[in-house]
């Protein structure tokens, strides 16, 4: 077992695993739930099958980038729900604390410097034997170039080493986040969402924008007005308000990627 130096947390992140390599600490996390307790948290240095949303899959490279999950068992139902938005509001504050500069959330959970993506955010859940076991995966590129990432064709993702010019380890991202995640989570089970979700309209860059829901091959246009307390996203389209569900679609900036 390793640890995080600087973890301030009580139980999250107090079982850390570090691997070398793994498929996807995902599916290592839901395939070891059985023998690990709620809130450990596993980091891999590669993962040979990194999993994005939608079925995509993570380019993760040695050392290029935080490939971590954390595990979280027996959650009620309505926490899972908001699982998504929470996530996306501690990593983001956990990746602001650790770099001195902000970054913005694009529904539903990728977090973008001056529009280009640093980060994504899988949940995962399934019910097993009557309880309820989610995983929150999170990749953040720390330290790929500009060439680098044109090179595997992900022009619309930057890296934290081009949005600071500084380069962060993935232990200390990791703790971090960790440390963020500790805070929301005890911060939604004592005083409630509302102040969450207000923290998360005020960090999310879709709000207001003419927006794409691309589902499947379909595109409708339409325009982003709020994010309801279950996650979703409140757009205007053909004049009625309609509710998007996260990982039913992907939304795009009229004019790019945000
Ligand atoms: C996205 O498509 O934006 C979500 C990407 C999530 C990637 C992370 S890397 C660590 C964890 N393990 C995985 O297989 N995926 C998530």
């Amino acid at each position: 077992m390793d640890t995080l130096p600087g973890l301030a947390t009580k139980e999250l992140g107090r079982t850390f695993i570090h691997l070398d390599q793994v498929d996807s600490t995902n599916d290592y996390l839901k395939e070891n739930a059985h023998r690990l307790p709620n809130l450990a948290v596993v980091i891999a240095d590669r993962q040979t099958s990194g999993k994005g949303r939608s079925g995509r899959n993570w380019s993760s490279q040695p050392g290029d980038g935080l490939y971590m999950s954390l595990l979280l068992k027996d959650t009620p139902d309505g926490d899972l729900s908001r699982m998504p938005l929470l996530a996306a509001l501690a990593v983001r504050s956990g990746l602001e604390n650790l770099c001195g500069q902000p970054f913005a959330i694009k529904w539903s959970n990728d977090l973008l410097h001056e529009g280009k993506k640093l980060c994504g955010i899988l949940c995962e859940n399934r019910p097993e034997r009557g309880q309820n076991t989610a995983v929150i995966g999170i990749g953040v590129n720390l330290r790929q170039s500009r060439q680098t990432l044109d090179d595997l064709g992900l022009v619309y993702a930057t890296s934290l080493l081009l949005a600071t010019n500084k380069l962060f380890s993935p232990k200390e991202a990791a703790c971090a986040i960790c440390n963020a995640l500790e805070s929301v989570f005890l911060r939604n089970s004592q005083a409630g969402l509302p102040g969450l979700l207000d923290e998360y309209r005020n960090h999310c860059v879709t709000l207001g924008k003419q927006v794409k829901v691309i589902r499947g091959s379909e595109q409708v246009p339409g325009k982003a007005v709020d994010i309801a307390a279950d996650g979703s996203l409140l757009c205007e389209i053909d004049g009625k308000v309609v509710p998007i569900l996260a990982g039913e679609v992907s939304i795009r900036g009229m004019d790019g990627y945000a």
